[in-house]
């Protein structure tokens, strides 16, 4: 039988024919519908249209959603929620005046989470991942992109790898892996770095290739990780495997990287949270979609991505969470829409495209989520009774959510 949600205060991002993305110049547009209804069929939505032309209720199981509001699930196209232990003590550390690069210096950062992912087994990596996932779930998220990345060593890479794919297996909501092997450099190849990218790319990426673990792949292009020749190298070897790139870059400095990731097909450039006018110049015409991490900049008080200088350019952007150990111990993109309204002042509207449509596009599952379309999964949001919208970044600390539905059943 078919369910009918009847009654729904505003049904948002609801798109007759989706489209794959919004370009700045729409994104202050965010398709409603006021006094909706939306039918589901089995795992799919199956139609919608304002509550005058309601169908007759009979021959469907009817959910009465009055004052409520429904919106398409979040995407997260940026996250490494696979990862062994904490950083609580690094957190201390940086309220104690230590920056994040010092902490890395040190041996902390990202060195830090690998040693820990390599002293565990896969089974608990996989209990701790998995206890993430189901939060950000129930927070709202209805697709994720999961890195690897804390492993560094060819076992270590392929332990998150497999841990995603089991994820992949277990969980019902469209999940995308990459491989970011060239997360930082381990110690011994401190001074020898194209040893270690030779790693990556003679060792690592066959046998990766070879067990489909991987969608894409990554590379953390910045000062004092991966420079702009190294970063080369990785999506050029994972061009061959046929993995596109999505990139960290221009988190601290901008090195002309995303010149290079545009020039290499990427399919995101993620963080910028500097940028200069020639790296926007670059994205205009460029396939490559701008992913902001708002959370990231919050917790590790660094500048936030300049959004309105790229949408006002006509740029598409999306909105990503960066849950990671490190920068961003949190995955609540509720909490990601809020911090873009308030801190980077994106209009409502502007933040629910870049974290919906915009945020799939970014992923590459426009097709299948990201707005409320017939054929689309029915995978939404359905809030707690709320005046509008706006409540959603305006009450930023409060769950609005009262139920997650994923292909057409509650979470
Ligand atoms: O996206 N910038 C690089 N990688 C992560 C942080 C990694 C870490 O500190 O563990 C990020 O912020
Ligand atoms: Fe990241």
């Amino acid at each position: 039988m078919q369910t009918i949600y009847i009654n729904i205060k505003e049904l948002l991002q609801v798109r007759e024919i989706s489209v794959e993305k919004v370009s700045g110049k729409e994104m202050s547009i965010l398709p409603k519908i006021d006094n909706a209804f939306l039918i589901v069929k089995d795992d799919r939505i199956e139609g919608f249209g304002t509550m005058e032309n309601c169908p007759s209720l009979e021959n469907f199981n009817v959910i009465d959603v009055e004052g409520k509001v429904i919106l398409p699930t979040w995407v997260d196209s940026h996250t490494h929620i696979v990862y062994a232990g904490n950083r609580i003590q690094e957190f201390v550390d940086r309220i104690n005046g230590l920056s994040y690069e010092e902490i890395a210096n040190r041996g902390g950062g990202i060195l830090n989470s690998a040693k820990r992912l390599n002293e565990t087994s896969e089974e608990d990596l996989y209990e701790q991942s998995k206890k993430r996932l189901e939060e950000v779930i129930l927070q709202g998220t209805g697709a994720i992109e999961i890195k690897s990345g804390y492993g560094l060593t060819v076992e270590g890479e392929l332990k998150m790898l497999r841990v995603i794919k089991r994820l992949k297996e277990n969980y019902a909501i469209p999940i995308k892996a990459t491989f970011l092997g060239a997360h930082a450099f381990p110690t011994q190849y401190k001074e020898n770095h194209s040893a270690y990218i030779d790693l990556i790319i003679n060792e690592m990426l066959p046998k990766i290739a070879e067990e489909k673990l991987a969608d894409y792949i990554d590379a953390f292009l910045e000062t004092g990780y991966f420079s702009v020749e190294e970063t080369e190298r990785i999506m050029e070897a994972g061009k061959k495997y046929g993995l596109t790139a999505k990139i960290h870059v221009n988190q601290f400095t901008a090195i002309d990287g995303i010149k290079a990731c545009v020039h290499h097909g990427a399919r995101s450039v993620d963080h910028l949270e500097i940028v200069t006018d020639e790296d926007i110049e670059v994205l205009k015409n460029s396939e490559t979609i701008p992913v902001a991490l708002p959370s990231c900049s919050y917790f590790i008080s660094i500048p936030y991505t300049p959004a309105l200088k790229m949408i006002s350019a006509g740029l598409p952007l999306a909105l990503a969470t960066d849950y990671n150990p490190g920068t961003t111990p949190s995955g609540n993109m509720n909490f990601v829409v809020a911090t873009a309204c308030i801190k980077m002042k994106m209009t409502p509207e502007e933040a629910i495209n870049a974290a919906t449509i915009n945020a799939a596009f970014a992923m590459d599952v426009s097709n299948e989520v990201g707005s409320i379309t017939k054929g689309k999964k029915a995978n939404f949001i359905i809030t707690k009774p709320i005046h509008s919208y706006y409540q959603i970044p305006y009450e930023f600390g409060s769950n609005l959510i009262e139920k997650v539905v994923i292909n057409g059943k509650y979470i």
